[in-house]
């Protein structure tokens, strides 16, 4: 009975803990102690969390485990939260993995999961190299392009075999945000490189990490390595800015590295700069910039070489407006974006539909914020839902049907659509959007000059996803045929 009535006195603590005041989000009845974990599929749960909006409205609450947290749905929501208070959901929450490497600088450090005075430098810092190396700019431009040529040689050399264009999709798109932070590029299969890239898988895992931390830290797994990859990764980034360090001009500054060490050097021995330039930030740095700049643009294009396949008559359309406005015999431009009004609305529908990102990053207020009649505290997760706006049925004509015509106005130019945030918005926005538009931009056009993308014989192109880090498609094969198009064009 003495146990009995411990149950009961913790079930009734739990409770009287977790009540939901009155003026906060409504959601769904919470079980004790484990909160709604059980009323999620955490296999596709941005499909969970979109459809308690349809019983508990665009702002309702869950309980995971002890931590509430509030998710926002719909256009109009996100733009009240996002933009016109975005002062108040500016930060991000401690995450779980956060809390059991508190003592390490890892996540203390860098941009992704820091807050206040460490994220505003780091954030300001990364924004200005981007722009400065070229993000818009000429410079950049050639290096995509020469990017994209070295991909498709690659690819012409498989003469339309099926492969999976995973690896070698990764391994293009790392290579630009290299090319800016590193300076240089990696040749495809270069050992360094590779290494860079199980790094990557590895950090995707330790994402798994975050949204079951008391089972991960139980099942043996490579998330435990994380330390040894960690540390394996900055002995590859230690290197790099030694020889940085040996040919370093301060004046001539080649890539952000060169950029961070003149920082360093601005803060070292100011007591009053609480300086967050530091080698070890740098590193951290470094490494977000390639996770967060590598799987997510690879990501959009395997879902562009996927859809090309299943709507063969839009892949046409596409081919037929490049080799109009462009022809083969030089190669894509940012320039020529403004006359490939189709092609642009068809990478925005690929960026829509795939829907990559599809709950944001997790943010959490940093003040108490009013929305419409609910107070949410200051501490609360904010989960901006991207997939409720990005398939918002009062903003999109055909939500779930893939349309370019969605960014097409009846004369057929493109059209900008509020709605279209696969970047999220507000103060947390995307640093690498302006990147990942170029990119997708000229990899794309690059790509459909010189390839018909088709699924290979007698299998059929399935959409379904894979829910990690990213919303992937599941592996498949594909063939790219080389285009025969008369040099007329
Ligand atoms: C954050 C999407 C490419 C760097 C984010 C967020 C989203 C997103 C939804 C969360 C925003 C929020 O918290 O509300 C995408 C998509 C991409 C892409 C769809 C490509 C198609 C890139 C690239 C870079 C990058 C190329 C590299 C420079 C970052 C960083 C953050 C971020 C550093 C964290 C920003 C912060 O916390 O202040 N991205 N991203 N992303 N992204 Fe991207």
């Amino acid at each position: 009975s003495l146990l009995l009535f411990s149950v009961v006195f913790l079930v009734i603590a739990d409770y009287v803990k977790n009540r939901r005041p009155n003026s906060f989000p409504p959601g769904p009845w919470a079980l004790p102690f484990v909160g709604n974990i059980f009323s999620v599929d955490f296999s596709k749960t941005h499909e969970s969390l979109t459809k308690f909006a349809e019983t508990y409205g665009d702002v309702y609450s869950l309980r995971m485990g002890q931590t509430w947290m509030v998710v926002l749905n719909g256009f109009n929501t996100l733009k009240e939260a996002l933009l016109t208070q975005g002062h108040c959901v500016a930060d991000r929450p401690i995450l779980p993995l956060q809390d059991d490497f508190s003592n390490d600088v890892f996540f203390l450090s860098g941009i992704i999961t820091t807050n206040g005075h460490m994220w505003k430098h780091q954030r300001r810092f990364a924004l200005f190299t981007l722009k400065y190396f070229g993000v818009g700019k000429k410079s950049l431009e050639s290096a995509i392009v020469d990017e994209s040529m070295h991909f498709c040689k690659e690819i012409a050399d498989l003469k339309g075999e099926p492969f999976n264009p995973h690896i070698i999709t990764n391994n293009a798109v790392a290579n630009i945000i290299c090319t800016l932070v590193f300076g240089h590029r990696f040749e495809y299969g270069d050992e360094k490189f590779m290494k860079l890239m199980v790094l990557l898988t590895v950090f995707l895992t330790a994402q798994l990490y975050n949204s079951f931390p008391v089972l991960m830290r139980r099942v043996p797994g490579p998330h435990h390595t994380i330390r040894k990859i960690y540390s394996d990764f900055m002995d590859l980034i230690k290197v790099d800015i030694s020889k940085h360090k040996e040919d370093w001009d301060p004046s001539e500054p080649r890539d952000y590295i060169d950029c961070y060490l003149s920082e360093i050097q601005k803060s070292n021995g100011d007591a009053f700069a609480e300086a967050t330039f530091y080698e070890d930030n740098l590193i951290i740095c470094a490494l977000e910039l390639f996770v967060a700049g590598s799987e997510t643009t690879s990501t959009t294009l395997r879902w562009a070489f996927l859809y090309m396949a299943k709507y063969p008559e839009i892949q046409e359309k596409v081919q037929a407006e490049i080799d109009r406005v462009i022809g083969q015999s030089r190669q894509p431009s940012m320039m020529d974006r403004a006359n490939l009004p189709y092609t642009d609305a068809v990478i925005h529908e690929i960026l829509r539909m795939g829907n990559i990102v599809p709950l944001s990053l997790p943010h959490s207020t940093n003040n108490e914020m009013q929305l419409g009649n609910y107070t949410i505290p200051k501490g609360v997760v904010i989960i901006p839902n991207l997939t409720s706006v990005l398939f918002d049925k009062k903003e999109w004509e055909t939500p779930y049907t893939f349309n370019p015509g969605h960014f097409l106005n009846e004369e057929g130019k493109f059209v900008k659509r509020a709605a279209f945030i696969p970047f999220s918005a507000g103060k947390r926005v995307c640093l690498g959007e302006n990147l990942a538009r170029m990119e997708l931009f000229l990899f794309f056009t690059s790509f459909m000059q010189r390839f018909t993308f088709s699924m290979p014989s007698g299998v059929k192109p399935v959409l379904d996803y894979r829910f990690g880090v990213t919303l992937a498609p599941i592996q498949y094969k594909i063939c790219a045929k080389l285009r025969q198009v008369s040099s007329s064009q």
